[in-house]
């Protein structure tokens, strides 16, 4: 039998209860699918695998180099002076990965006089073998830092918020969409003729969600929106205008234009969308524009990961670092600064932005603004 295309063989039980969902309920929507793939709570992909690193699936900026998360730690602290230096301050990790970015950033900023003694460290995560990986990263900081787990950034208490997010909002889920001679439709997860083979299709009839997308786009064209980043977004908005302090958002992601960017990635390759929940990473382009309208409060940026750390000094921190480096460590530490901030590697796809207002002019990196000297990672 020839495979329909966006057919793939439903693999392993996650996909066998999607699969029973379906038949019972009806078709379901690409980010009821995405939840599921990536959150059920016993089989979803990020309640199971170590995904971040060479052995995982994708390797993310903090565990390309040392500097990515100095670079952040400074930027952290230097927010932390400029609000006036809150204690306790509360300082939000979301989806901390294997905690290499933390431990960087804590180590980067151990100079900094009265910030450890400040923070209060809580990690967003809902993967128990990343919590583990995250309390060995972290253990030197212990107890003095010790982190709170939560598997909700709602739950973290109130207070002074200085809140990071590497790579956390590509994995929200999606819906997506293609415009229609009627309007616009939602793709749908649904089943093929065999009962049991993932299919997808666009749902009949316009979709109510045509009010947030562009009324004018040509037949053919395609759109994504999150609900699950609009709302992390909106609550983390309403704890920066009730508390103070600055949230810092680094991702891949677009400015609201069209196109669908939903995809699926197993052991460093693409994948199909349907084949496999659980066991493959999903993950989709960030709508920038949509996160600053939801926060509701002063943002900045987004700016290309690479002028953001040029500008917060990564060049000088690599220079210092090669000083007392081996040739091999030397050369290894070029391809690093390379890939983070050049432009045909991570350094325009990938783009930072800010969410705060203390009534001062831009943070550092947003475009010029330079860092407090006293954050000097060096
Ligand atoms: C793409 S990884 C990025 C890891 C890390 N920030 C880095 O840069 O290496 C996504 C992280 O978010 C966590 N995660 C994914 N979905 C989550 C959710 N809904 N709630 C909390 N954590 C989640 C994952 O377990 C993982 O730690």
């Amino acid at each position: 039998m020839t495979k329909a295309p966006d057919e793939s063989p439903v693999a392993g039980e996650l996909g066998r209860l999607i699969a029973r969902r379906i038949a019972l309920t009806g078709p379901i929507s690409l980010a009821d699918f995405t939840a599921e793939a990536l959150a059920h709570p016993r089989l979803g992909y990020y309640r199971r695998a170590l995904p971040v690193g060479a052995a995982g699936d994708f390797t993310t900026a903090p565990e390309v180099s040392q500097m990515f998360g100095e670079m952040v730690g400074a930027w952290v602290a230097d927010r932390w002076l400029a609000m006036g230096r809150p204690a306790p301050v509360r300082l939000v990790e979301l989806g901390p990965g294997r905690g290499t970015l933390m431990a960087d950033a804590l180590r980067a900023t151990r100079g900094v006089p009265g910030f450890h003694a400040a923070v209060d460290l809580h990690l967003v995560e809902i993967n128990d073998r990343l919590r583990l990986a995250q309390a060995d990263a972290l253990a030197s900081f212990s107890p003095a830092l010790a982190p709170a787990w939560h598997g909700r950034f709602e739950d973290v208490p109130a207070g002074p918020l200085l809140l990071i997010a590497n790579e956390f909002f590509d994995a929200l889920p999606v819906r997506q969409f293609e415009r229609t001679p009627a309007g616009w439709a939602e793709r749908m997860v649904g089943l093929a003729d065999d009962g049991e083979t993932l299919r997808l299709a666009l749902a009949p009839g316009v979709s109510p969600f045509s009010a947030l997308l562009p009324a004018d786009a040509p037949v053919g064209a395609q759109a994504e929106l999150s609900e699950p980043c609009r709302a992390l977004a909106a609550a983390i908005g309403a704890r920066l205008r009730r508390d103070g302090g600055w949230a810092l958002i680094v991702d891949y992601g677009h400015d609201g234009a069209l196109g669908s960017s939903l995809q699926a990635v197993r052991r460093h390759r693409a994948a199909d969308l349907l084949d496999r929940p659980g066991e493959t990473d999903l993950s989709a382009h960030v709508d920038f524009a949509a996160l600053a309208e939801a926060a509701g409060t002063r943002s900045f940026g987004p700016v290309g990961q690479g002028a953001f750390l040029l500008a917060l000094g990564i060049a000088e921190r690599a220079r210092t670092l090669k000083a007392r480096a081996t040739p091999q460590q030397r050369d290894a530490l070029d391809a690093a600064l390379a890939r983070l901030i050049d432009s045909d590697q991570m350094g325009t796809l990938f783009r930072v932005l800010a969410v705060g207002d203390d009534g001062s002019a831009a943070p550092p990196g947003f475009p010029d603004t330079p860092l407090d000297p006293r954050t000097d990672v060096a």
